[in-house]
């Protein structure tokens, strides 16, 4: 089974692209159930055709959800709620108001993230594609399961012994309620669990791969070079970017040629900063692109007919980082492949929350973790292959454990 995620800023083009390349892998004979962990449900409107919370057929071998978060909160997580309905309530916020506020920001994106792992576990499936959210709650989700983890492991057994001993005494003082049950203790473990799932699913580069979708604006491939950088060092494999909304060049009007110009340079960048991944071009279509017909289309510009659009060479390793321990010092080694790199030809300089890679004539801005941007270059090397630069957290702080891998 194949996992393929679309993401990039907001109205760039995720939606399309995702129903375009679901649409192409189903006329192709496979079973493909296109998906969205967007709560702003806009696949019905891209394919032009009324879903619901379960798979529905909506071309030869292809069928599409809209997963429903809100009924899977009351079924998955009343323990949780109810428990947090309950304080609130005893803290003299009346239910209906509680009800709302344990609707977490986040919590209806990391619910969809669960109905992946469900989805992809209960339909034989050939490929599932999903519709990410923008940007930002992307990759809050994709870190999600590795903190989680690293706080039950970390933080919660203390807690939880704590909350055992503590419970008699604050039941004897009338103030039970204040300590969590252990019904939400095993909520909690048994939503690790499943991130857990979720992480080993997407984070496994031969069955996950995430595509990048930007528009030629220099804002947008701003962010887009953060995310690719992050869904990097997370571990989770880039194998497409796609610049949606190109301009034709050969445009008469002065206004428009204007604007052709500005994207062919934004594209130069693009393909700078994204040296090793293929990078498609999409026109900007006279209206827009709803329904089979127009996202067929769609997919005839992505994908060459004789490709098979789940089958994209993902560059291997992009980049790792690794945390040392060395006398009284942390620090953190970035390790990055550099492909056909001549060692006399590698530069690397710090430019604010940028590094910055020139390879030869190639440059690769790289935007910096947080983690990262609190400390110091100590060192950098190229033995022939891979790039090696060393930081050091400055005075003692190593970063508020933001881990890092892949
Ligand atoms: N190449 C294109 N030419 C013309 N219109 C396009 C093109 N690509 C997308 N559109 C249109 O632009 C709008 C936004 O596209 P889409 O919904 O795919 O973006 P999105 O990234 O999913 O947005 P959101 O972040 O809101 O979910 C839609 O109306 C879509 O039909
Ligand atoms: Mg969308």
């Amino acid at each position: 089974m194949r996992i393929i995620l679309f993401t990039g800023k907001g109205g760039v083009g995720k939606t399309t692209t995702a129903s375009a390349t679901a649409l192409r892998l189903a006329d192709r004979g496979l079973k493909t159930l296109l998906l969205s962990t967007d709560i702003a449900h806009s696949l019905a409107d891209a394919l032009d055709v009324p879903l619901t919370g379960e798979p529905t057929e909506v071309a030869p071998s292809l069928w599409a959800v809209q997963i429903d978060t809100q009924g899977r909160f009351e079924a998955a997580w009343r323990d949780v709620q109810g428990f947090l309905i309950d304080m609130l309530a005893r803290g003299g916020v009346d239910p209906i108001t509680a009800d709302e506020l344990t609707v977490l920001p986040g919590v209806d994106e990391v619910l969809a993230l669960l109905a992946v792992r469900e989805l992809a576990l209960a339909g034989n499936w050939d490929a599932l594609v999903v519709d990410c959210a923008p940007t930002a709650e992307t990759l809050r989700l994709l870190a999600l399961p590795e903190a989680l983890s690293w706080y039950l492991q970390k933080v919660f057994p203390a807690h939880r012994r704590l909350a055992r001993g503590m419970r008699p005494l604050a039941t004897l003082m009338g103030r039970g309620e204040v300590i969590p049950p252990d019904s939400l203790f095993e909520a909690l473990l048994r939503l690790n669990d499943e991130l857990g799932g979720v992480q080993k699913l997407l984070g496994d580069p031969e069955v996950t791969t995430v595509r990048l979708v930007l528009t030629p604006e220099a804002v947008v491939a701003a962010e887009a070079r953060r995310t690719f950088t992050a869904l990097a060092l997370y571990g989770y494999s880039v194998d497409l970017v796609v610049a949606n909304r190109v301009f034709p060049s050969d445009d008469q009007d002065e206004w428009r040629a204007g604007w052709a110009r500005a994207q062919a340079k934004q594209l130069t960048g693009i393909r700078e900063s994204f040296v090793g991944l293929s990078v498609r071009e999409l026109p900007f279509w006279g209206a827009e692109p709803v329904g089979t017909d127009a996202l067929r289309s769609v997919a005839a510009a992505l994908y060459p007919s004789d490709e098979d659009p789940a089958q994209i060479a993902a560059p291997k390793r992009l980049m790792g980082v690794e945390t040392v321990t060395t006398g009284p010092h942390t620090e953190h080694v970035l390790r990055m492949p550099l492909p056909l790199a001549e060692r006399a030809g590698v530069a690397v300089a710090r430019a604010g929350d940028d590094l910055v890679v020139t390879v030869g004539t190639n440059r690769r801005v790289l935007a910096l973790p947080t983690m990262l941007r609190r400390c110091d270059v100590v060192s950098g090397d190229f033995d022939g292959r891979e790039l090696t630069v060393r930081f050091r957290a400055r005075d003692g702080g190593d970063g508020d454990g933001e881990r890092l891998s892949g």
